[in-house]
This record gives C-alpha cells, structure tokens and sequence, in this order.
C-alpha cells in the first residue's frame, strides 16, 4: 500500500473573523498528483502555504509524511517546496542567480548547481532569459522560474500553485508533461487549479474545494460518475424513424432525447452502456451512421455539485 505523503486533519485557517478554509480533511498518497481544484477565493493557496509551513493552522494539523507542520516545521521545510501563485524575485534580479542560490540553498555544491540550472532552465525554456531582469519577464516566464526551483530542488512532495497560470497555450502541454515527469520520478505533486483542462491532463485524484469546504474528491472517472446520468450516448442512424419497439427498450436506459436522425441517451457508464445500444441498433436492422459516448467535463461537476460555476467568465 501507498503511503501516506500529506495528511490534512480537521484543519481550519481564519484570517480574523474570516474563515478561509473550515475544517478540511484530506489524505494525500505518495507519488500522486493530486489537485485542489475550486474558483478563486476557495482557500487553494491557503492551505498550501500551511502545507509549506508559511502559515499556521487556526486549528487543526497537517502531516507531511508523518511530521505536524505545527509542531516539526523545520522538518516539513526539508521534504516540501513550492512554487508560488505569486512569484517573487526578493533581491536578485536574475533568473540565473536565483536558481543557482536556490541550488545551493537546497544542497548542490557549485559545479552541481551551474549544471542542473542550466539543465532545467533549458527543459523550461528559460535559457535564453538567463540574464534578464525580472522586471522585463512576462509573467507566463515569471512562473516558469518559480516551477524551475521546485524542478531543481526535487522534493518529496512538491506543492504547485497554479503553475501555468498566464503561461500560452504550447508551453502548457509542455509543462504538464514536466510535471508527470516528476512524479514518475518519485516526488508527490500537489497542484492549486482552477482550470479544468489542468486538472483533467495532470490530476489522478481531484478535491473539489469551494468557499473553504470541501465538496468531492476522487479520481476523475470517479467524480465524472457522480452526476446520476451525466453521460450522453449520441446515435446518428438511417433513416428518420426508428421502430417504437427498438425505442421502447432504449428508454430503459435513460431519458432520450431526438432531433431528426439524432438520438440522445442520458446514461450513467457510457462507456460500458453503448455496447448494449449498438447491440439493440443491430437486433432491430437500424443502422448506425456515427456514435459517441460524451462524459461531461469536470465544469459541470462542478457545478453539479456547487452550483456555481468554475470560473466566472464561463
Ligand atoms: N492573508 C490574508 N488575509 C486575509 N484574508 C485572506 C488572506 N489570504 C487569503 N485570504 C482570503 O481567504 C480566501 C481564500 O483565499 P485563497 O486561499 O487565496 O483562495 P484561492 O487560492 O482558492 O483563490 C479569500 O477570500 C481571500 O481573500
Ligand atoms: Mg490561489
């Protein structure tokens, strides 16, 4: 069995009155990736940042395999590193001296830290904005460099605050791969999101986390298979009718919708369903032009379970 990489134990933080997460418990396993996944104001960062030790809980504990960021932060700070929503350059001023500080902080000596700095800034692309200013970077690059620490670093567990916020498109796909890559070579990877692609293309296991609750967590088939009949299973047939018996039995499997050759099955388990409805199309000679099993996206998760939206402007 896996073991236990981060704990989290009836933890809650307020900031005065305010409560930004309530009572959150949640059980991180080694060597996953696993996603915090909740609109902005959820109490993503929060939590991390008590993960990292920066803040403390209100009330409650966190274990980073096995030790109280409460009471053994210095201990969590050795098996921890993070990647900031927020980066921060403090006082140097280029990406290249920053990482190579950060390499000696965490253990390289010199000639190993002038190497795995060039070697992740390269993987990164960032090579060619070694010696720029922090200030004339964009901020997609600015993430870059807060992701190239964790890389360099390699810690047990590495805490992601929405790594490719800002970043385009192209450099995303890529930078997903760099964060299996991670994992796959022994680090557990916590990622904040509140992207739904991200979370779908990195995650194994998600929490929904909403208003400082936590709504749902699982795997993504998992959480998929919580909508009671979310999936659609779409036919295109021949012709424009299709016999009443051949409907009757379809109807069994869920509401059916029809727009002309078009017909519309709200299943639960698509995928394993649509067996039996090509094998019914068969049965009854009505030939299937098209088929498609559509599961619905982690949004309508979301909002299935919250009723808000994942992000405002969608
Ligand atoms: N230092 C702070 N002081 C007061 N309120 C805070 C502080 N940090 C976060 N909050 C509030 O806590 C809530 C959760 O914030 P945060 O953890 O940053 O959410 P997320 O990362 O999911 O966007 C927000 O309403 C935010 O305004
Ligand atoms: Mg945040």
């Amino acid at each position: 069995m896996k073991s236990k990489a981060v704990e989290i134990v009836n933890f809650t933080k307020k900031f005065g009155d305010f409560t930004a997460v309530d009572n959150l418990n949640l059980e991180i396993y080694e060597n996953e990736v696993f996603g915090l996944l909740g609109p902005n104001g959820s109490g993503k960062t929060t939590t991390l940042l008590t993960i990292a030790t920066v803040y403390k809980p209100t009330s409650g504990d966190i274990y980073v395999f096995g030790h109280s960021v409460t009471r053994e932060d210095y201990v969590v700070r050795k098996l921890v590193g993070i990647a900031f929503q927020e980066p921060k350059a403090m006082w140097i001023d280029k990406p290249y001296d920053l990482l190579t500080w950060h390499a000696r902080i965490v253990g390289y000596s010199m000639s190993d830290a002038k190497k795995i700095v060039r070697e992740v800034m390269e993987l990164l692309g960032l090579w060619e904005h070694r010696n720029k200013q922090f200030y004339q970077l964009s901020g997609g690059t600015r993430k870059k460099v807060e992701l190239a620490k964790v890389l360099i670093q390699k810690p047990r567990v590495a805490i992601l605050d929405e790594p490719t916020a800002q970043v385009d498109v192209l450099s995303k796909h890529a930078l997903w791969d760099v964060i299996k890559k991670l994992r796959d070579e022994g680090t557990t990877v916590i990622i904040a999101t509140n992207d739904m692609f991200e979370a779908e293309r990195v995650c194994e296991k998600i929490a929904i986390i909403y208003k400082g609750k936590l709504r749902a967590m699982g795997t993504i088939s998992e959480l998929k298979d919580s909508i009671p009949r979310g999936d659609v299973i779409e036919i295109q047939y021949e012709g424009s009718r299709i016999p009443e018996k051949l409907f009757a039995s379809l109807e069994e499997y869920g509401r059916i919708e029809t727009q002309s050759s078009t017909l519309r099955i709200y299943v639960e388990k698509g995928e394993e369903k649509v067996l039996d409805v090509i094998d019914l199309f068969r049965k009854n000679n009505v030939k299937i032009l098209r088929i498609m099993v559509k599961e619905p996206t982690l949004d309508d998760v979301f909002t299935y379970i919250t009723g808000a939206k994942l992000r405002e402007e969608s």
